[in-house]
């Protein structure tokens, strides 16, 4: 495989999904996203997030989440890299890890274990991070709330805290999310420009 592997992660209203784009735009790479960038991933999509089903158990959002990442992987992004094309993410494995593993308290370590198995070993090659507190986060996601969503402000606090501790141990690029959209990309790109052979 000759293209890399890029995946932006962050909490919800972070800025990431725009950033993600901006970079993929600069690096010709292709866009996708999680839940939800194939046929069968949008049917994964709607019944994760659909706040209809708040019964859903933890063990059961995380197969479907991993669910969704298998054929991501399998039917968008492996072919993508193989092509040779350089693929940005909007979440990924890290999202797992930390709403799924942190968030609803599953653990990091069987998450992860789910996730690789779903992704066959694919690993992003660069993880970026946008931070953002809640306060200005929640100013900035102003529609109807997903079932995640909607989930308690404890919830999103151990999210916001879980990126923060799983950054710092895996060396991902950590982006302050704060500012316009110009500035933030200016960080990003002075932040991955060099770390990326693209
Ligand atoms: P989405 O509408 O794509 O919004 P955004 O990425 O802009 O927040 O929402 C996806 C939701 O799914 C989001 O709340 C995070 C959650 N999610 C997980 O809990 N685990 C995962 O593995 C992934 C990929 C997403």
């Amino acid at each position: 495989m000759s293209g890399r592997l890029i995946a932006f992660e962050g909490g919800e209203g972070s800025g990431k999904s725009t950033q993600a784009r901006l970079l993929a735009q600069r690096i010709d790479a292709v866009l996708t996203f999680e839940p939800g960038d194939t046929a069968v991933g949008r049917r994964i999509r709607e019944v994760v997030l659909d706040p209809a089903h708040a019964e859903i158990d933890p063990r059961t959002e995380a197969l479907l989440m991993a669910a969704d990442r298998a054929q991501h992987v399998a039917q968008v992004v492996r072919p993508a890299l193989q092509a040779g094309r350089h693929v940005v993410t909007d979440r990924y494995v890290g999202s797992s890890l930390v709403y799924q593993g942190l968030g609803r308290g599953l653990g990091v370590s069987p998450v992860e274990a789910l996730s690789h198995f779903a992704t066959g070993g694919l690993d992003a090659d660069l993880v970026v991070l946008l931070e953002l507190d809640g306060e200005e986060a929640r100013r900035r996601l102003d529609r109807d709330l997903d079932r995640l969503e909607a989930a308690g402000d404890d919830f999103h606090e151990r999210v916001r805290a879980g990126f923060a501790e799983l950054a710092r141990e895996r060396d991902w690029v950590v982006i302050d999310g704060r500012g316009d959209i110009d500035e933030v990309a200016g960080r990003v790109w002075s932040a991955v420009g060099g770390r990326l052979d693209v």
